[in-house]
C-alpha cells in the first residue's frame, strides 16, 4: 500500500504566471481509472479563484507586453508550446493516461499530433487581415478583426489535451487571453502544460488554469462580467445551461456537445472494411467520444452477415491495462461514467434490445479493479428506444436495420444530435448525396472518427454552436470592427445621415 506511505503529489493551479492553492485550501483526489485508486489531490477552486484568474487575463489582455504584441511574435510563441509539447509528448501521454485511462499508444500518437494545432495558428495569426469596402460615402471604410478579450475553455475528461487545444490555439492566435477549466476527473496535463507555457515565454497572466468542479468554479467563470467567450465541450445539458447563463450578458459561446451518431453500411460496401471502421467509431477510446458512431445502420440484405463479422471480431478485443502496448480498450475514465454506462446496458436490456455480445466485466484479473465494460453490441433496436436516441458515452452499439437510401436517411437524422455520420458503400453518387442529405457537422465516406486541426468540426442540431479547428476555427475567437474615415470637406447636415 504504497499510497499509505507516499503522499499524494498535491496539484496547484497556475493564475498570472503564479502556481497556487486554491483560496478555500481544499483539495479534492483524482483517480486512476485503471486501478480505481487515487493518485493525486486536485486543488479545488471556487469563486474567488475564478475572479483572480479572469482579472489576471484581463490584465493581461488590457495591458503588458501581450496587448501590444505583435501577431507574428504571438506566433512565435505559439509554435514553441507546439515544440515544447512534442517534446514533453511522452510525459504528457503517461500523466494523460493515469488520469483517465485511454490507451497509452494511442495517447502518444494523439499527443504527437496535438502540436500540429500549435503550428497551424501560429502560422495563421498574422495572416488575420480585414478589408477595404467599396464605399458608397465620401469616406474610406475598412475593417479589422480584433480579440474578443477574456475567453474562458471548459473542457471534459475524454480527451482533456486535445480538446483543451482545440480551444487554447486559436484564441491566443486571435490575441485573446485565455481561462481554462479542466474537467475535475482530469487537470492533470492542463497543470502539466502550463509549465510548457511558461517555460515557451508566455507574459503572466495570458494563459491561466484553474480546477475544480462545474457549480464552484466553472459557473463563477462563465458569469464573470469581464469574460467575453465561453468555449465548451461536454454533455448537451450542461451546454445549454452555460448558454443561458451567458445570454445574461450576451457573451459569445462556441459549444461543442453531444451525439448520437448514425454509422451506415450498405451492401455494396468494402465489408471487412466497414466492420474496421464501426468498431473504431464505437470502441475506440472505449466509446467515449462525442463523435462516437453509436448507432449503427446496416442494409437488411448483408444485415446478419455484417453483425456475424462485427461480432467476430469484436469478441477478439483486447480489453485491459491501458499501458500495455496491445490493449485495444481501456477502462472507462471515472466510476460515475461507468455507473452510467452499465445503467444503459440495463436500460437496453428492459427495451427489448437483444444483446449479441458483451454488457459485463470483461474476465480475468487484470479488468478486476478498474472501470471496465466489455464491448458490447445491441441488435434489434428500434430508433424510438432510448438507446438508440440518448447518448451513452461509452462501448455500447446500437444496430438498427434499413433497406433503402431514402430509410437510411429518415433513420440517420431522427435524432435530436447532429454532430457526425459515417457512410460505408461502393457507390460515389450515393456517397455524394448522402452527404448532403445527412444532418451533421461531420461526415466520414468510408472512414470514422477522422479529425484535423485544417478542418472545421462542429455540431448541428443539439450537438452544438460554432466550428473548431481550421479557419472557421478562429473566427470563433475574433469581432469585426469597421471604421469610417471621411474625405468630405464639411458635414452637410447634421441631421440627414444615409
Ligand atoms: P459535463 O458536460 O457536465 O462536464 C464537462 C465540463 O463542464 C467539466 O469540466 C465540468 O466540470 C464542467 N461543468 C459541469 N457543470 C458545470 C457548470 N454548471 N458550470 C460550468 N462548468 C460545468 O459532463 P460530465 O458530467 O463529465 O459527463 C456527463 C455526460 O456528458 C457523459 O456521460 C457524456 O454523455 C457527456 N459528455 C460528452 C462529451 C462530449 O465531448 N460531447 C464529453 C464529456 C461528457
Ligand atoms: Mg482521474
Amino acid at each position: 500500500m504504497s499510497e499509505l506511505t507516499t503522499p499524494m503529489p498535491k496539484l496547484r493551479m497556475y493564475i498570472d504566471g503564479e502556481w497556487v492553492a486554491p483560496a478555500s485550501r481544499e483539495y479534492f483526489e483524482t483517480v486512476d481509472p485503471f486501478t480505481a485508486r487515487p493518485w493525486a489531490l486536485v486543488p479545488r477552486g471556487n469563486a474567488e479563484d475564478a475572479d483572480r484568474a479572469v482579472r489576471a487575463a484581463d490584465r493581461a489582455f488590457r495591458e503588458g507586453p501581450w496587448a501590444t504584441m505583435h501577431p507574428t511574435v504571438r506566433g512565435k510563441l505559439l509554435y514553441r508550446l507546439g515544440a515544447l509539447m512534442e517534446e514533453h509528448a511522452d510525459e504528457l501521454a503517461d500523466l494523460e493516461v493515469r488520469d483517465n485511462g485511454r490507451l497509452l499508444a494511442e495517447m502518444q500518437h494523439q499527443i504527437r499530433y496535438i502540436p500540429n494545432w500549435f503550428y497551424y495558428y501560429a502560422g495563421l495569426a498574422d495572416k488575420i487581415e480585414g478589408a477595404v469596402y467599396p464605399c458608397d460615402k465620401p469616406a474610406l471604410s475598412f475593417s479589422q478583426p480584433e480579440p474578443l478579450g477574456v475567453c474562458v475553455g471548459i473542457v471534459p475528461w475524454n480527451a482533456p489535451l486535445l480538446l483543451m487545444t482545440f480551444k487554447l490555439a486559436p484564441a491566443l492566435a486571435a490575441g485573446n487571453t485565455v481561462v481554462l477549466k479542466p474537467a475535475e476527473h482530469t487537470s492533470a496535463t492542463a497543470l502539466k502544460a502550463m509549465e510548457l507555457v511558461e517555460k515557451a515565454g508566455f507574459p503572466k497572466g495570458v494563459v491561466n488554469v484553474v480546477t475544480g468542479f462545474g457549480p464552484e468554479i466553472g459557473e463563477p467563470l462563465v458569469t464573470h462580467r469581464l469574460v467575453r467567450h465561453i468555449g465548451f465541450t461536454g454533455s448537451t445539458r450542461t451546454g445549454a445551461h452555460l448558454y443561458s447563463l451567458a445570454a445574461r450578458d450576451v457573451k459569445r459561446v462556441s459549444l461543442e456537445l453531444g451525439g448520437k451518431s448514425p454509422n451506415i453500411v450498405f451492401a455494396d460496401a468494402e465489408l471487412d472494411n466497414a466492420v474496421r471502421g464501426v468498431v473504431g467509431g464505437i470502441f475506440g477510446a472505449t466509446g467515449q467520444t462525442c463523435i462516437a458512431g453509436s448507432r449503427l445502420l446496416v442494409q437488411d440484405r448483408v444485415h446478419d452477415a455484417f453483425v456475424d463479422k462485427l461480432a467476430a471480431f469484436s469478441r477478439q478485443v483486447r480489453v485491459g491495462d491501458p499501458r500495455h502496448p496491445q490493449t485495444q480498450l481501456g477502462p472507462i475514465a471515472n466510476r460515475m461514467q461507468y455507473d452510467k454506462i452499465v445503467g444503459y446496458i440495463d436500460v437496453a436490456d428492459k427495451e427489448g434490445a437483444h444483446r449479441v455480445l458483451g454488457g459485463g466485466r470483461p474476465p480475468g484479473e487484470e479488468c478486476s479493479e478498474g472501470f471496465f465494460i466489455e464491448p458490447t453490441i445491441y441488435t434489434a433496436v428500434n430508433n424510438d428506444m432510448r438507446i438508440a436516441r440518448e447518448e451513452v458515452f461509452g462501448p455500447v452499439l446500437s444496430v438498427i436495420p434499413f433497406h433503402d437510401e431514402d430509410e437510411a436517411v429518415g433513420i440517420a437524422n431522427d435524432s435530436d444530435f447532429g454532430l457526425a455520420a459515417g457512410v460505408w458503400t461502393g457507390d460515389m453518387r450515393r456517397a455524394l448525396l448522402l452527404s448532403r442529405r445527412l444532418q451533421a457537422g461531420s461526415v466520414w465516406i468510408n472512414t470514422y472518427r477522422d479529425i484535423s486541426y485544417t478542418t472545421p468540426f462542429g455540431g448541428y442540431k443539439m450537438s452544438g454552436i460554432g466550428r473548431e479547428n481550421g479557419l472557421e476555427g478562429i473566427r470563433e475567437y475574433l469581432q469585426t470592427k469597421a471604421v469610417w474615415l471621411s474625405t468630405a470637406r464639411e458635414i452637410a447636415n447634421p441631421f440627414v445621415i444615409g
